[in-house]
């Protein structure tokens, strides 16, 4: 019998690496963007004008694939039931050195919330980028208020994609599998997400 169970279909795994490369891409062709003291990033695309063009071509990218993936999750991050409640109360346990144990579907709270923030910061970034990108077409306070909201979503993003980073490798062992391989090993989903377990397998965990 097999210690694995599918997490992720193939279609699924290129969407979150397309996503990931095209964020991954505008934040080191925006850096320079914001400030000198990124200039040096320009080098890796061949210059300023070429990072530009990058980063235009890497938004519509990012755009579309991002909003896609949220469409895909929607059913699986839109609500929350008692157990995500009870995770909420307690820190996902991440506070506590006792074990704990949370009835979690395919995705907790902390992962919820990343991925509707992540498709409300894509929205907001796509459409303030599209004032920034032609700024002679729209009234200045537009533009300008456009630059403020495209620097702040981009702040937020970075600091939750760091901590997803985070937990999906170092922080929760054996998470990462699913993106590369698409499956996750029994004992870990059991742990996790006892629910989806449930639901994937009809067994009781
Ligand atoms: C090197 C960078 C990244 C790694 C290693 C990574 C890894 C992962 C892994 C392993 C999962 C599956 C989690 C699970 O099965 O429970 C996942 C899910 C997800 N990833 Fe990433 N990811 C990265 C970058 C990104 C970026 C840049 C975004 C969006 C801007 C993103 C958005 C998502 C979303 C929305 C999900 C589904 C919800 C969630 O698990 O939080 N990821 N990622």
């Amino acid at each position: 019998m097999s210690k694995y169970i599918e997490r992720f279909s193939p279609s699924e795994r290129v969407l979150h690496w397309v996503v990931t490369c095209s964020f991954f891409t505008l934040l080191f062709t925006g850096l320079g963007l914001y400030s000198r003291l990124f200039h040096g990033y320009f080098g890796l695309f061949g210059g300023g004008q070429n990072a530009i063009f990058i980063h235009k071509v890497g938004g519509v990218i990012f755009f579309f694939s991002s909003l896609y993936m949220f469409i895909n999750h929607k059913k699986d991050v839109s609500s929350f039931d008692d157990a995500d409640w009870q995770w909420i109360r307690k820190y996902g346990g991440y506070l506590t050195k006792y074990g704990t144990h949370f009835d979690i579907g395919k995705y907790n709270p902390g992962q919820k919330l990343f991925a509707v923030f992540i498709a409300a910061a894509t929205l907001l970034l796509g459409v303030t980028g599209l004032f920034i990108w032609m700024p002679t077409a729209f009234p200045r306070w537009i533009v300008q208020l456009s630059l403020m909201t495209h620097g702040l979503m981009f702040v937020g993003a970075i600091m939750f994609v760091v901590v997803h980073v985070y937990l999906a490798t170092i922080g929760n062992p054996g998470t990462i599998e699913a993106m590369l391989y698409g499956a996750v090993r029994k004992i870990w989903a059991k742990k996790h997400h006892p629910k989806w377990y449930k639901d994937v397998t009809g067994e009781n965990p």
